[in-house]
């Protein structure tokens, strides 16, 4: 039986978002209107032509919403607004319609396991022990027998994400909040049901508003052990761990329930993606099932992490091997029950194809190649802005070049820990988010065409060849890739349904499975080599008068080739089968 067959669709079809095709906008990379030098609505306005003719969805909008940009936006400090960096609501309610005019839908980012420290609802917190918005944050007092504000009092000794604890000392109301990411980041406690609700009313605006969904940052974060113990500690420093405690905690499921229930339920249309760092193919099944109605689909992070040591800063070589065993249990795994979702890059990740790829001589081959590989797994895929141009990690000079405040603040405490600079700058230069956020190259003009000024973050010298006006006419393009591709998962069945098996789970270097729906069956062959590679298939001889239903060598696959694969190359070949 395949795939398409076992899952349990609740309504017996499948939903709109297992044929889409999401497309996220880190808008103040995007494209710049106003000339200072951040990217904006209107600027992403004026560029709809260029998702329009991908052909993609969904977009998904990072955030736009007022912040003190600490963290780029994922710090709020009004949740029913917009940053006058980005534009007005009414540029917001101009996109939502001018998608929905081109058949597009708009997914918020909802970033609600924290808000900014500039937020209403934390100044009234931290204004007095008394405040009836105490209780919207995590305080505590130090740990017993210690003095408050000194090393080692804060209430447990996590570590924060972004470096340092995972408290702050507030000295006018003598007790610590709690911080997950940066001290102005405050966590909201989702145990209080006053935040609920508020949260609950907040999604309802938007979605009153005409959006069509939210991707929840870190959602699984939102509910923790109460007793907030210690974790353990980390690598030999004072900080411990404290994800066991915060990640899937004992009321998550309850949590996302009640905002189905309260948010989604009884509208249509929607689609909803939680961010989930470490979360488990079995937990991923029970956000997913649609019987237990939470969320649609969550990012994982295990396929991002191959190639992570001890932390994401220790970077090792990619073994192919491991890569197809974590996504090859992710489709095993979601297979009867639940949903993928697909995704090389987004603002977090280094570029995909710097990272899995060779972004020298076969940039092109092998970006499509990964595209490729991605896009005919079972799930919905995400494409990151630049992605679809095959954009490369940026040239980082010196630690003057990043801005981000996770690269930034490791880079202070690793070099006062006694690292050696230049160590600690070489793993930033390769898995810095920095790498992510660099200006998406329109053309070859001054700035890469993404603002009139000086760019928040330097554009990446090699615009000059990357950009998307080179590209949007040349048939052998990334772009032009990622447009047959996506027009290949709306266009077949057995692209966005059909069952998936993995194949040579063993071989270093070739990524081969097979997609089956009905009496259609598809082989897809990815080289992750610089040389030729012949892949060893027990039934290649069925193979041999198959249609290649695509290929990124330019001029396709030569005539009689078998199943040699040129360096980097993707193939994509379909078969009729005897029905099962
Ligand atoms: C995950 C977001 O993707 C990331 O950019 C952000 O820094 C953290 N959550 C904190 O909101």
């Amino acid at each position: 039986m395949s795939a398409s067959q076992s899952a349990s669709w609740p309504s017996g079809t499948p939903p709109w978002w297992t044929t889409a095709v999401v497309y996220q906008v880190y808008p103040r990379s995007f494209a710049d209107s106003d000339g200072d030098g951040i990217g904006d609505l209107r600027g992403l306005l004026d560029r709809l032509d260029h998702l329009d003719d991908l052909g993609v969805d969904v977009v998904w909008l990072s955030p736009v919403y007022p912040s003190p940009q600490a963290d780029n936006g994922y710090d709020i400090s009004d949740y029913t607004d917009v940053d006058p960096v980005f534009g007005t609501l009414a540029d917001l309610d101009e996109l939502i319609e001018a998608l929905h005019t081109r058949g597009m839908k708009l997914v918020m980012d909802l970033v609600v396991n924290h808000t900014s420290d500039q937020h209403d609802w934390f100044a009234a917190s931290r204004s007095s022990r008394e405040d009836p918005k105490r209780g919207w944050y995590v305080w505590r007092p130090p740990r017993p027998g210690t003095v408050g504000g000194t090393p080692g009092a804060e209430p447990n000794n996590w570590g924060s994400f972004f470096s340092g604890p995972a408290w702050t000392w507030d000295e006018a109301t003598g007790e610590y909040y709690l911080h997950l990411f940066s001290d102005r980041q405050p966590d909201l406690d989702w145990d209080n049901p006053d935040v609920r609700a508020a949260v609950h009313e907040m999604m309802r605006w938007w979605l009153d508003r005409g959006v069509d969904g939210f991707r929840m940052d870190v959602i699984n974060m939102i509910s923790k052990d109460p007793a907030l113990p210690d974790g353990d500690l980390r690598d030999g420093g004072p900080l411990g761990d404290g994800s066991p405690y915060f990640l899937c905690g004992p009321r998550i499921h309850e949590h996302l329930q009640e905002v189905h229930c309260e948010v989604v339920a009884g509208r249509t249309g929607l689609l909803t993606v939680g961010e989930m760092p470490g979360v488990s193919v079995d937990e991923a099944v029970l956000f997913t099932d649609p019987a237990r109605a939470e969320l649609d689909m969550v990012f994982q992070f295990e396929h991002v992490g191959v190639d992570h040591g001890a932390t994401k800063w220790d970077v090792l070589p990619l073994d192919l091997r491991e890569l197809k065993a974590s996504l090859g249990r992710w489709q095993e795994g979601l297979e009867k029950t639940g949903w993928n979702s697909l995704y090389w890059n987004n603002h977090d990740q280094p570029r995909v194809v710097s990272r899995f790829g060779d972004n020298g001589a076969f940039r092109v081959r092998s970006a499509t190649m990964l595209a490729t590989v991605l896009h005919l797994h079972r799930g919905t895929p995400f494409v990151y802005q630049g992605e679809e141009l095959g954009m490369t990690n940026a040239p980082f000079a010196s630690i003057d070049d990043f801005r981000d405040i996770e690269s930034v603040n490791h880079y202070a405490e690793a070099v006062a820990a006694g690292g050696d600079p230049e160590r600690v700058l070489a793993a930033m230069r390769r898995v810095s988010r920095d790498n992510a956020r660099t200006p998406v190259q329109w053309d070859a003009g001054p700035q890469a065409g993404f603002t009139t000024g000086t760019p928040w973050l330097p554009v990446n010298p090699n615009c000059r060849e990357i950009n998307a006006a080179a590209q949007r006419d040349d048939p052998d393009s990334v772009f032009a890739h990622y447009r047959r591709l996506i027009a290949l998962r709306h266009e077949l069945p057995v692209v966005a349904h059909g069952d998936f098996t993995m194949l040579l789970p063993e071989s270093p270097d070739v990524y081969a499975f097979r997609r089956r729906l009905d009496d259609v069956e598809l082989l897809v062959l990815g080289s992750f080599s610089g040389g030729r590679v012949s892949v060893e298939l027990p039934d290649a001889s069925q193979w041999a008068a198959s249609e290649v239903l695509l290929s990124n060598l330019p001029g396709g696959v030569p005539e009689g080739r078998g199943l040699v694969l040129e360096p980097w190359e993707a193939r994509v070949l379909s078969r009729a089968v005897g029905e099962r």
